[in-house]
């Protein structure tokens, strides 16, 4: 099946993630937003091995300006290395992140945490799982809630918004948690283990994936002011449980002085 097939790919990939050793790092434009010759390196074995499933799909990377159609046949959204940072520090919370997309929607997600062994994977129509058992939202009112949150801290001209918003959170619900990978976020919240995630600015290849893994654990997301996401540019993200992310709506947190958050 395709998504094993996908599946295999990550995996193997996150084997690459796992033997890395005397990293070369350089930075990207913004304040601390660095590439590593490993997210190279990962990105150009996802693209070989996932064209090879797929040969006449295209392919948006997060590294080497990979742009491509996303709106018309299939098309992979992928982030070699989402949690660059943890990755160059070895604090262990990275994955991998590929979002198959049909004419504009996206129909498959993987992301793999080499670190975990944790595999998650959703289908359009068919569940979302990890390691192959079915996972679900949880059903935490926002009071109850672990919330995700994103920092953005390569456009630093989000940070008033995000702590605003994050402080407001902060107050409604249990407590906060910032993983450096917004995959891994999105995915915890998939599986319950936290109820609802956001991050001021995203890219596509950050939420391609998870928006599908999200929505079949039966999950909402898109972007803080409610309109859907994008796969063609970048954007805010809200995701979390139905229960949360209809609080999260109904108590209009995201208005934070009517600042567009794109
Ligand atoms: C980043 C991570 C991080 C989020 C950043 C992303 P990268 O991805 O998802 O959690 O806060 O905004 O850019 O650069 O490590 O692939
Ligand atoms: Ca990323
Ligand atoms: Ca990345």
């Amino acid at each position: 099946m395709l998504i094993d097939d996908i599946s295999a790919v990550a995996q193997e990939a996150g084997e690459i993630i796992l033997s890395a050793h005397d990293l070369t790092v350089k930075s990207k434009p913004g304040t601390a937003n660095f590439v590593t010759d490993y997210d190279i390196r990962v990105q150009r074995f996802l693209q070989e091995g996932l064209l090879a499933i797929l040969p006449d799909a295209h392919f948006v990377g997060e590294e080497n300006d990979c742009t491509d159609d996303v709106f018309h046949g299939y098309a992979f959204i992928v982030d070699p290395i989402d949690g660059t940072t943890n990755f160059i520090r070895d604090y262990r919370a990275s994955s991998i992140s590929i979002g198959l997309s049909l004419d504009g929607e996206i129909i498959m997600g993987v992301v793999y945490d080499p670190y975990r062994h944790e595999l998650f994977t959703a289908e359009k129509g068919n569940g979302a799982f990890l390691n192959r058992q079915a996972i679900h939202v949880a059903a935490n009112p926002l009071s109850n809630s672990i919330i995700c949150l994103g920092t953005t801290s390569y456009d630093r001209s989000k940070t008033d918004l995000t702590f605003t918003l994050a402080r407001r959170l902060f107050d409604a619900a249990l407590d906060l948690r910032r993983s450096g990978s917004f995959a891994l976020d999105a995915c915890a919240v998939a599986c319950g283990r936290a109820d609802l995630a956001f991050e001021a600015t995203l890219n596509p290849w950050d939420y391609a994936a998870v928006s599908c893994i999200l929505q079949e654990a039966g999950g909402k997301m898109s972007q803080l002011d409610s309109t859907p996401i994008r796969l063609d540019r970048p954007g805010s993200i809200v995701c979390g449980s139905a229960i949360a992310y209809r609080e999260f709506f109904d108590n209009e947190f995201w208005k934070i002085k009517h600042t567009p958050f794109s």
